[in-house]
């Protein structure tokens, strides 16, 4: 009875589609009660933001008719340049002091008014070198651009009742479907749309995280502008279909480059951990998101580093019931469902 009261749906709203993903907790497993989900048009949300509301209120009241989704409370998440994660340094207080002065200490660690934004942080423990200080995880996000999801949660007749950030999700995703080694190192990327979420974690703690403003989009962008095709056909030749007076071999072209482009993005963000953290290193990559479906895109990546480059299941460890989903289309879907399948797993009270 209790454990039903706290029951919720994750709903995850990318640039393309919002993914939708129910959880059952039995006997300390978790598992799957429904998923779905809904494609959004480009110009729906752009840089993360929400330009058209009605949108998605209407495809999700949709998919959540089609689901026959009962539950109302719902956790999902939000990244990109509105929300800002700092790992931060603060004399040792307790939960409750912290409380009282996070946002007094936050200031200086935040680009924006600190009025403009909801704080959130987390104790992550003393400071392995100076044992008066703390490491404390700092979340700030702009109060406007969490309002703006809330309100089609709302609008839907759902509660929000936790609102998380996608790289965390991702990391809750993997930590519940995979074991680390001791001081393992492992960096978690769930490559979307428009967006890459990096979470670097060391024994399943986030030790960095960074959202790029870069996705598979990239490769529609590039194709159009360069073969001068429209939007559904750069589509279908990323899926590797062909196009009507558009050679294979410029689109090839064009596809490695954009990888490229890509995977640069994504070095630049390994070595910037390696430069802030001497002596560790990232020993395998976890991939996750549409675009990781990208033979070329995920080659691509293996090829540039020496370390174990693999695909991120979020299904992996969960209880399925093959009279209820297809499986085949549950191991195609897997990618792109890793983020909501971490805020499925959310109950209401969490932090
Ligand atoms: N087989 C495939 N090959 C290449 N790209 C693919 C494939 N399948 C899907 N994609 C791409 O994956 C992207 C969608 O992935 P995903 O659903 O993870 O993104 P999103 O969550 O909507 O976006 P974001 O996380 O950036 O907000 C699209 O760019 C789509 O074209
Ligand atoms: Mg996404």
């Amino acid at each position: 009875m209790l454990r039903k009261k706290r029951d919720l749906i994750g709903i995850d709203i990318g640039a393309s589609s919002i993914k939708l993903i129910q959880l059952k907790q039995v006997r300390g497993q978790f598992e799957l009660v429904n998923m779905g989900i809904v494609p959004l048009a480009p110009e729906v949300i752009v840089d993360n933001s929400i330009m058209d509301p009605g949108a998605i209120v209407e495809a999700l009241g949709g998919l959540v008719e089609s689901l026959k989704v009962k539950t109302k409370n719902v956790a999902t998440s939000v990244s990109g340049h509105s929300v800002i994660i700092r790992k931060i340094q603060l004399p040792i207080m307790t939960e409750e002091e912290a409380e009282n002065s996070i946002q007094f200490e936050a200031e200086q660690f935040i680009p924006f008014d600190i009025s403009e934004v909801n704080l959130d942080f987390q104790i992550l423990g003393p400071d392995a070198k100076d044992p008066s200080q703390m490491a404390v995880l700092l979340v700030a996000a702009k109060k406007d651009f969490v309002n703006d999801h809330t309100a089609v949660f709302l609008e839907c007749g759902f509660q929000p009742v936790v609102m998380d950030i996608d790289c965390f999700a991702l990391e809750n995703a993997f930590n519940i479907n995979y074991d680390t080694a001791e001081d393992e190192i492992v960096a978690l990327i769930d490559m979307g749309a428009s967006s890459l979420n990096v979470n670097i974690l060391k024994e399943g703690v986030s030790v960095f995280t960074r959202d790029i403003q870069m996705g598979g989009n990239l490769l529609n962008e590039e194709l159009q502008k360069r073969l001068g095709v429209s939007d559904e056909d750069a589509e279908s030749l990323k899926l590797g279909g062909t196009v009507a007076d558009v050679d294979t071999a410029s689109v090839d072209q064009v596809v490695s480059d954009s990888c490229n482009t890509i995977v640069q993005e994504v070095q630049r963000s390994l070595d910037f951990f390696a430069a802030t953290s001497a002596e560790e290193k990232v020993s395998r990559l976890f991939l996750s998101g549409g675009a990781s479906k990208s033979d070329i895109l995920f080659k691509t990546l293996q090829e540039k580093f020496e370390f174990e480059v693999e695909l991120l299941n979020p299904f992996n460890q969960l209880i399925v019931s093959e009279k209820s989903f297809d499986l085949d289309y549950l191991e195609a879907m897997a990618p792109l469902f890793s983020v909501a399948v971490g805020l499925g797993m959310r109950r209401i009270g969490d932090k």
